[in-house]
């Protein structure tokens, strides 16, 4: 009997909901010859059942049993959240569950169940801002006359610690304390389940003397730290791969002696860190606002995290994004129409390119030159 158990068979009988089949689910369930998979399935097709009462005695009954067994706590604590309005006995064992695990695929379920429950009452919010905009001053300040939850895509470049003359703060401490900050800001802007990227790589300052050994920061490992505690996600990180001839070279020392320890890689990469505020709901439903939009396919994509790109100097700014890069970002994580912000904008690179492909570009820029600047392009000015 139990090789000829399937999965559409135990669909099927979920589906009928009559007393003769839930007694045969509680029956196959207890046999224990039966894979963990067709068990889940099991378990999702009494969920199914009309008689909540001995649904809830069923789960009662079993789920301490498989406290060990991850796919079948998820598959009680779903069949729990999908009747909790049904029987008192399913809120409290789902409450066990979330007691018991505390772990983050329980958190999703939960927001994902009452994101469903409450769709109806899920509005987009329109963004206030319509033509491209600068925000003049600290962006701790002015992303504060930001609508919340208005603004499509982030992506920027902050500023180095210490690393040029624009950055000046007390210790790392404090400048990871500052870029918190901001980022508390971006998340207050950023509309649920977008993308928020962040363009950094290690720096180092200079010594104070030649006995000193000088600091290399990880920026982009604290990033991590800062991105997750403000309530975003890590989805992926892409490497900007740069010609070795357009980056400084470390090699001098390491080529004369060859000796251990005094090596020093040419570094020719940045880090592009991709994450997701975090959201009750998954990416298609983000997608699905843009019903009407038509994608133009082209098989030249980028297929890899490693994106090969020039970067690019200017008399305009010491840091200036490359085109390309900021074409890359805007093409894959937003859509025409959408407002997108660069909260450093520095001499508005990222906002140039978002103009050239119809999405509306939101600055922050608080050096009066960079200022002036952006202002020249024809951006209707906000004050803090
Ligand atoms: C790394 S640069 C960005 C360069 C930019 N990606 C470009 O293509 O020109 C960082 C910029 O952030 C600005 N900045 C630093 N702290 C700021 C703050 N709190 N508010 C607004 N702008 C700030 C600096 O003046 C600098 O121009």
């Amino acid at each position: 009997m139990t090789t000829s158990i399937t999965i559409p068979y135990i669909k099927s009988l979920g589906k009928d909901r009559n007393a003769i089949n839930l007694d045969l689910l509680i029956n196959l369930y207890n046999d224990p010859n039966l894979s963990l998979e067709l068990k889940r399935e099991i378990i999702s097709s009494i969920g199914r059942q009309n008689d909540k009462v001995r649904v809830a005695e069923f789960i009662k009954k079993n789920f301490k049993n498989s406290l060990n067994t991850m796919d079948m706590v998820y598959q009680f604590y779903r069949t729990c959240l999908y009747n909790l309005e049904s029987n008192t006995d399913f809120k409290e064992i789902s409450l066990d569950i979330e007691d018991y695990f505390k772990n983050e695929i329980i958190y999703k379920m939960k927001y994902f169940y009452n994101f469903k429950k409450n769709k109806n009452k899920f509005i987009q919010t329109k963004s206030e801002i319509f033509e491209p905009t600068l925000l003049v001053g600290n962006c701790l300040e002015t992303l504060e006359k930001v609508k919340e939850k208005s603004v499509k895509l982030i992506f920027t470049s902050p500023p180095y610690y210490n690393a040029r003359e624009y950055s000046v703060y007390k210790s790392y401490q404090e400048y990871l304390d500052k870029m918190k900050e901001v980022l508390k800001k971006c998340h207050n802007v950023l509309e649920d389940g977008r993308f928020i990227i962040i363009n950094v790589s290690p720096v180092i300052t200079k010594r104070p003397g030649r006995e000193f050994e000088s600091i290399r920061y990880p920026i982009h490992f604290d990033f991590h730290k800062i991105l997750s505690e403000t309530g975003f996600e890590f989805v992926d990180e892409i490497i900007w791969l740069k010609p070795e001839y357009s980056v400084p070279n470390r090699n001098g020392g390491y080529a004369q002696t060859q000796k251990p320890l005094s090596y020093k890689p040419n570094c020719v990469t940045e880090s592009i860190m991709v994450y997701r505020k975090k959201s009750s709901f998954l990416l298609d439903e983000n997608i699905k606002a843009y019903k009407d939009f038509s994608p133009i396919f082209t098989e030249s994509f980028d297929r890899t995290n490693c994106w090969l790109i020039s970067p690019r100097s200017s008399k305009d700014h010491p840091a200036i994004f490359p085109k390309e890069l900021c074409e890359k970002i805007i093409h894959y994580y937003s859509f025409p129409g959408d407002l997108v912000l660069d909260p450093f904008g520095g001499s508005g690179t990222f906002g140039d390119v978002a103009k050239e492909m119809n999405r509306i570009p939101l600055l922050c820029e608080m050096h009066p030159s960079y200022v002036k600047h952006i202002l020249k392009k024809g951006y209707k000015s906000i004050s803090s």
